[in-house]
């Protein structure tokens, strides 16, 4: 069986100060109970946001990171360094990284391995354009996403990861990804990992649906058997983020 995980995404929103101040409000509010919850920060908030969620379940995760330990990397942000400041997991892949800062497949994979090396759970993220989509290719695309990935990842690390499959077209847009059409591609997203790996294994890795989801749409897409959460941007700076949380506990 596996536990659901509703993680924020925060994007470049919010102050270190103000971060702090709406977990403080927000941690009491979250109940944990059979579901993982985290919220993925900027990193200059880090510190602050592991501050702020102290005794409780909740974790804090980074958004991005690049793939070197250390060195003439200007404006980069290690591994090592997430570490030191609390972070656990860690958003790697996301479509605006990939779109607006050129990630590429390649690059994706290298931060990848450097996470897990940490023993930062990846949360990796994947998902077509409204182009690939209306041209019939996202099972296709999302493989060859997901193949690339798990390049010389072993079966024991690939089990301490997480996916996150996001529609492009449905990131920010309010246009959510029916729960039949994410279910396809999640399960998708389960075969192409047996095939990696195997079908014990895919069983196991988590995989959440994110574009859009919010406390109207959460329950019934956290529903269906192969969507294992959501990976939740703009709902999870609002109040309305714990009714997710609560509809990922009981579903
Ligand atoms: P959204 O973002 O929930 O605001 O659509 C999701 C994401 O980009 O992770």
């Amino acid at each position: 069986m596996r536990k659901k995980v509703i993680a924020g995404n925060w994007k470049m929103n919010k102050t270190p100060s103000e971060t702090k101040q709406i977990l403080t409000q927000m941690k009491d509010k979250i109940s944990t109970d059979g579901v993982d919850v985290l919220f993925c920060v900027p990193a200059i908030s880090l510190t602050g946001a592991v501050e702020a969620v102290s005794g409780t379940d909740i974790r804090i995760g980074a958004e991005n990171m690049f793939y070197e330990e250390q060195g003439a990397y200007t404006g980069e942000i290690s591994a090592l360094m997430l570490k030191d400041a609390g972070a656990e997991y860690v958003i790697i892949g996301h479509s605006e990284r990939r779109q607006i800062f050129g990630e590429d497949n390649d690059m994706i994979n290298k931060k990848i391995i450097k996470a897990i090396e940490h023993k930062i759970v990846p949360i990796i993220c994947c998902g077509e354009t409204l182009e690939q989509r209306e041209a019939g290719e996202t099972i296709d695309f999302v493989d060859g996403q997901i193949k690339s990935a798990y390049s010389s990842v072993s079966k024991a690390d690939a089990l301490n990861t997480i996916i996150a499959y996001e529609p492009i077209w449905a990131i920010g847009t309010g246009r959510v990804a029916t729960s039949a059409q994410a279910q396809e591609v999640c399960a998708a997203i389960r075969k192409c990992l047996s095939e990696i790996y195997d079908d014990e294994t895919a069983a196991n890795i988590r995989v959440l649906y994110g574009g859009s989801v919010n406390a109207s749409n959460a329950a019934e897409l956290f529903a269906m058997p192969d969507i294992d959460g959501g990976l939740v941007g703009g709902a999870s700076l609002k109040p309305e983020f714990c009714d997710i949380v609560e509809a990922g506990r009981n579903n």
